[in-house]
């Protein structure tokens, strides 16, 4: 496979593991989301209703209580007590100490005439008869008005109970400080932005709210949006921002209590969570980039690796089998000459004891001929060495096994060659491990491989240069490398050498056998031999043969 297809395989990993797995976690953040959001608005929207609903109760109770003391005072003084303004501001002060929250108290009779008043306006003398509450207060006998402006000229209420004393009836009537309801009312709001305010039925504001509008103003909303009971409602408020209302009716249904807050508010939770949630969900994803890509890598890397290995493991069979094929041609051609080899060999001895005769010897081609056959000669022994070679090997196929102790095989084929090296100024530098056990192997032929491979070295470096020979042991294996700083191996040749009759050599100086030979020991030795080469720095051969202990004799 090219390297840009193990890419785009590791690419459409990638996609497809990070595409399945953002896939979910984004889904479950989003959904998360959603359902907390919904879960903090019906928490926000219970939370104010309920507020509003028990302080609707507190007031309804404020002013069940403010009433009841009144009807008390009324029930329990008589009309002639009451108008003595002197017992009037002590039944004044005991309903403030029992309940508190009452500005003045004023006795009116059934005229509508204020006959005795205690408290901080001057109030005396005047007539309510004309003013509606005096009606509903004689045809009710309890009534708690709205707020208004009245004779004071102070937004108030009033509360206001009728008694009856045999036929004659009169009026109670009480101010409730403004100022202490609106703080009541006020004490439900929450938060930074919220309030909490009454309205009545038509929709004016009955308590200073606390941000818009004003007591006696008008309310922005509808208060027939709010229907019996509590209900929430979003709406926009006064200043244009949205706003949730909770509102719940009290007073029998006159005013209506309202708590209203922003959503951001309650948002506000949502967007930490929120943030959370995305500082969450970015760290996963980017946990699973990272996982997924060093994952990936290692699988493609790995696969990448065996790819390489099969592709090397098949390159080998392919060129044993390739030399297997070539050493039965080649074998075969050698035995073939052979036999015209050695008839001219014979020839040409008969031919040379002929030259002997004197009848040649006097002939004027005499010097002619006997140039010729020993041309003849030497060339005849090119090639029986040749096929010498060539037949030995195949002869000597068969390893003999014995007790071989490898370093010294090396040192010994290093001393042979030694002088052919130092007279080119080349050095043999050896590393040879000591761990290196005796093993059960053919010593003659490692020899000739040795041989061989320095051999080639040296013819390579040429004058001048470094041969290392190192042999160490990896786990069941021993390895002996063969390195040298000659010119390297071109790589359109890399893939001939081990061909046999393929040589750089000048014609007579290589047979082109030697690497081929070696290959061809080594494999029957149950071992590998290859190389790596670099032009311009050097060669190193690698032989690699299985660690075989000798049988205990
Ligand atoms: N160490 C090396 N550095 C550079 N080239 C090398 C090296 N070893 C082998 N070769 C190349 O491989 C070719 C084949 O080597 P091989 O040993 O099979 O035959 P040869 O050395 O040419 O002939 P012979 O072994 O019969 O003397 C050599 O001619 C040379 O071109
Ligand atoms: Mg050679």
């Amino acid at each position: 496979m090219k390297s840009s297809a193990y890419a785009n395989l590791q690419r459409k990993i990638i996609t497809v593991t990070l595409l399945v797995s953002f896939a979910p976690l984004i889904i479950l953040g989003v959904t998360m989301y959603y359902q907390v959001a919904l879960m903090c608005k019906d928490k926000t929207e219970e939370h104010i209703k309920y507020r509003a609903r028990a302080q609707a109760q507190a007031i309804d109770l404020f002013l069940k209580e403010r009433t009841a003391i009144l009807s008390a005072m009324a029930d329990t003084h008589s009309f002639n007590d009451m108008i003595d303004e002197k017992n009037l501001s002590r039944v004044f002060e005991v309903m403030n100490l029992r309940a508190g929250a009452f500005v003045d108290l004023g006795v009116i009779d059934s005229a509508g005439q204020h006959l005795a008043y205690v408290g901080p306006y001057d109030l005396s003398g005047l007539n309510y008869y004309q003013e509606s509450w005096f009606g509903e207060v004689m045809s009710k006998g309890v009534y708690i008005s709205d707020v208004y402006m009245g004779f004071r000229q102070l937004p108030h209420f009033i509360i206001a109970v009728r008694c009856w004393e045999g036929q004659r009836s009169w009026i109670l009537r009480a101010t409730i400080d403004p100022n202490i309801f609106g703080a009541i009312v006020l004490s439900a709001q929450i938060g930074k932005t919220g309030d909490a305010y009454l309205v009545n039925k038509a929709g004016i504001y009955q308590t200073h709210p606390r941000f818009s509008g004003k007591i006696l103003t008008e309310f922005n909303l509808d208060t027939k949006m709010f229907r019996g009971g509590t209900t929430v409602i979003e709406a926009r408020g006064s200043l244009g921002n949205r706003l949730l209302y909770a509102g719940s009716w009290s007073n029998n249904n006159k005013w209506l209590l309202v708590i209203s807050q922003e959503p951001a508010e309650y948002m506000r939770r949502l967007f930490a969570l929120r943030n959370t949630e995305i500082a969450i969900i970015i760290f996963g994803i980017f946990a699973i980039i990272m996982t997924t890509i060093f994952t990936t890598r290692l699988a493609v890397n790995h696969l990448r690796d065996s790819d390489a290995k099969m592709n090397e493991l098949n390159a080998q069979l392919i060129q044993s089998d390739k030399l297997a094929a070539l050493g039965k041609m080649a074998t075969g051609v050698a035995h073939e000459i052979n036999n015209p080899l050695n008839i001219i060999i014979q020839k040409t001895g008969w031919m040379e004891d002929l030259l002997a005769e004197e009848e040649f010897q006097n002939s004027e081609n005499y010097g002619e001929y006997k140039k010729s056959i020993e041309k003849i000669e030497y060339h005849v022994e090119r090639a029986r060495k040749v096929v010498h070679n060539m037949l030995g090997y195949a002869r000597k196929m068969e390893p003999h096994l014995e007790d071989v102790d490898l370093n010294r095989t090396i040192n010994r084929t290093i001393d042979m060659l030694e002088n052919y090296a130092r007279d080119n100024n080349i050095d043999i530098q050896t590393d040879l491990s000591p761990d290196i056990p005796i093993i059960a192997s053919d010593e003659a032929q490692l020899q000739q491989v040795f041989m061989n491979l320095i051999s080639n070295s040296i013819d390579a470096i040429g004058k001048d240069g470094l041969i290392q020979v190192k042999s160490y042991r990896i786990k069941e294996n021993i390895t002996v490398s063969i390195t040298d700083d000659g010119p390297g191996i071109p790589r359109d040749q890399q893939k001939k050498v081990f061909d046999p009759f393929f040589t750089t050599k000048q014609t007579g100086k290589g047979t082109g056998l030697g690497l081929w030979i070696c290959y061809s020991i080594i494999e029957k030795l149950g071992g590998s031999l290859s190389f790596r080469s670099k032009v311009g720095e050097g060669t190193t051969f690698t032989i690699s043969i299985p660690l075989i202990v000798p049988e205990k004799k």
